[in-house]
């Protein structure tokens, strides 16, 4: 047990930092939040169980499905792995996010397309395609396998098409 003038143990310092309030002033879909709580708090949990956005799913919790991808400052990250104090005036923008007065590009591309089957991993394909899109303006094959976001119903091909489809949407002159 810790004794009360002992330097603290790497665990308990450990604890010590997660119990420890961080304010965090940060955006999520344009609208400013404020978080004091627990500063270890995956992303993730603070999306689905604080602000009931539930778009952003859980997955494998480890960083490897892409169930949770999300942006951060434009840039795909997986929630689950990220921790609520290191998003300190970050931009956050999910699923929920992404549409403004009419559908994404990707989103529209996904629609005409027909991708989604189950349904589960596709707001982080999602996600991830506006990030891969905003990297590269006309993808290759090897680009989009490269997301790496797994789907269990095997929606790849139809991902594919539908990432080369919503390029060719953000290329197309604004009238
Ligand atoms: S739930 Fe985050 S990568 Fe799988
Ligand atoms: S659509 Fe079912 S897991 Fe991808």
């Amino acid at each position: 047990m810790q004794k009360p003038n002992q330097p603290p143990t790497p665990a308990s310092a450990d604890k010590a930092a997660r119990m420890e309030p961080v304010p965090n002033q940060l955006t999520i879909n344009g609208k400013p939040y404020f978080h004091d709580g627990d500063a270890a708090m995956p992303l993730l949990w603070y999306l689905r169980d604080v602000l009931r956005l539930t778009g952003t799913k859980y997955g494998c919790g480890i960083g490897a499905c892409g169930a949770c991808t999300v942006l951060v400052d434009g840039k795909a990250a997986r929630a689950c792995q990220t921790p609520m104090r290191s998003l300190a005036g970050r931009e956050i923008t999910t699923i929920e996010g992404l549409e403004g007065a009419a559908l994404h590009p990707v989103q529209q591309a996904w629609l005409e397309n027909d991708v989604a089957q189950c349904g589960y991993c596709q707001a982080g394909q999602i996600m991830a395609a506006v990030d891969l899109l905003r990297r590269k303006r006309m993808p290759s094959d090897e680009d989009i396998a490269g997301i790496g976001n797994l789907c269990r119903c095997g929606t790849y091909p139809r991902i594919r098409s539908a990432i080369q489809r919503a390029a060719a949407l953000m290329s197309e002159p604004k009238s």
